[in-house]
Order: C-alpha cells, then sequence, then structure tokens
C-alpha cells in the first residue's frame, strides 16, 4: 500500500464539538453520510455533472449553499474540516432542500487529489487562514504546490477564485499566483483586486472583516 504523504495542516480547530445542539449532532450523524464525496467515490459522483465548484475550507458554508441555490444545474463540492461549521452547512442544505451540494469533512487537498485532472470549473478559497507569523507561513494552505495541483484539476477554462482581508496574505496570493505562471492575472497590484465578483454569496468572515472596515482582495484567475 502507498503512504499517503504527511501534509503540514493548514486548519486550526478540527474535530471541536463542544457547543453544537443535538440537532446539529444528528444532522452530521444522520444527513453527512447521504452527501459525504470521499476521494475513492469522488469519481462515481460526479459522473454526471456537467458543471462543478470546488471550495477549500467554507467555514460555516454560507458561500457554499448560497452559490448552490443560485445555481441548480452545477455540482457544489464543500470542504472543511471543522465540524462544528459542517454541521451549521448541513443545517442550511436540508431546509433548503438543495440537492447538488456533496461535503468532504476533512484536508480539501485529499479530495483534490484524487479528482479526475480537468474535471472542475470553478475552485474557490475564501478568507484562508492567514498565519500571519513568519514562522507559520509553511501552513498557509495557497503555495506552489496547491497552485500546480489546483491548476491541473481545473478544466482548461476554468477559474480559481481567492478571496482575502489580510493584507500580508493577499499580497502573499499574488505573488505566489503570478510566479506560478499558470493563470491571468490582469494586474499584480492588489488595489486592483477590490471589486466584489458578480453573483457573489458573501461568506461570515467577509461580513466580520467589511464591518471593521478592512479591504478585501478577490482574485479571479483563470487557469492558462
Ligand atoms: C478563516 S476560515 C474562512 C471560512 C470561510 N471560507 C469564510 O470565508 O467564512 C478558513 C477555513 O478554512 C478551513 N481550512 C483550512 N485548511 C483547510 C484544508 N486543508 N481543507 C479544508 N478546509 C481547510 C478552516 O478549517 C477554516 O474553517
Amino acid at each position: 500500500m502507498i503512504e499517503q504523504k504527511k501534509r503540514i495542516q493548514s486548519f486550526a480547530r478540527r474535530r471541536m464539538t463542544f457547543g453544537m445542539s443535538q440537532k446539529q449532532r444528528s444532522l452530521i450523524a444522520g444527513f453527512l453520510p447521504t452527501i459525504t464525496i470521499t476521494p475513492e467515490n469522488c469519481m462515481d459522483k460526479l459522473k454526471d455533472a456537467a458543471e462543478v465548484h470546488f471550495e477549500i475550507g467554507f467555514g460555516n458554508g454560507e458561500h457554499l449553499y448560497g452559490m448552490a441555490e443560485q445555481n441548480p444545474n452545477a455540482m457544489f463540492i464543500g470542504c472543511e474540516p471543522f465540524v462544528k461549521g459542517v454541521s451549521q452547512a448541513l443545517g442550511a442544505i436540508e431546509e433548503k432542500q438543495l440537492g447538488n451540494v456533496l461535503i468532504y469533512m476533512d484536508d480539501a487537498r485529499d479530495l483534490l487529489d484524487a479528482m479526475p485532472a480537468a474535471s472542475i470549473d470553478y475552485l474557490y478559497i475564501l478568507f484562508p487562514d492567514p498565519w500571519p507569523k513568519a514562522r507559520h507561513h509553511k501552513r498557509r494552505i495557497i503555495n506552489q504546490e496547491l497552485l500546480r495541483l489546483a491548476h491541473t484539476k481545473l478544466k482548461p477554462n476554468g477559474t480559481l477564485v481567492a478571496a482575502s482581508d489580510h493584507e500580508d496574505y493577499a499580497e502573499w496570493i499574488l505573488e505566489h499566483v503570478v510566479q506560478s505562471g499558470l493563470y491571468a492575472v490582469k494586474s499584480s497590484n492588489k488595489a486592483d483586486w477590490q471589486l466584489e465578483p458578480a453573483a457573489w454569496v458573501p461568506t461570515k468572515y467577509e461580513a466580520k472583516a467589511k464591518s471593521i472596515g478592512s479591504n478585501i482582495y478577490y482574485y479571479t484567475l483563470p487557469k492558462i
């Protein structure tokens, strides 16, 4: 058996179930298994999907289920290891009766690795953990390895969408994307990326950042 490569952890919280209601616990135990996608079953789950959106680190899922609601003919895959966030997203997915959302409650990179090449239309990384201390920068999920992996899995006309309210991380994202040479970059100045994309569904972090007056950078990066 091939031993799985040990990844540097890019998330801080995971199996924390503290503060979850009985309803949230039962969504995890009962509903989640019915909409779970895994590295083993992803080919099968996506065989009929005409358009695929893949979100890394959906938090409480506002963008994931909001976009799924707006685009009923596309399939949305959300990855998030934080159980409480997943349970909140499940509550909304169930309430809205969305049949086009699949969840992977673990490290998105394991699922992304297993996805077929050229299978994703949009790949979102919204407000990734900034890991602000220099010694933690290696934990930032956006790095050359991830940009190469995403490029392989995006369709020829696919798009990587990233957003951040953290000045240093926003700079880091742009530098790494430009350096990769794998995506079309309209400007290498982050100040030119503050326009919210059309039909955008804001996330919890975004709303909080806006409420305290932070600049938000939205990178929409077509695959070259
Ligand atoms: C700062 S939060 C932002 C959440 C959400 N995108 C939003 O804007 O509200 C970053 C999220 O990314 C998740 N995350 C970090 N590394 C991840 C990984 N490798 N795979 C999946 N999720 C990850 C964390 O658990 C956390 O919930």
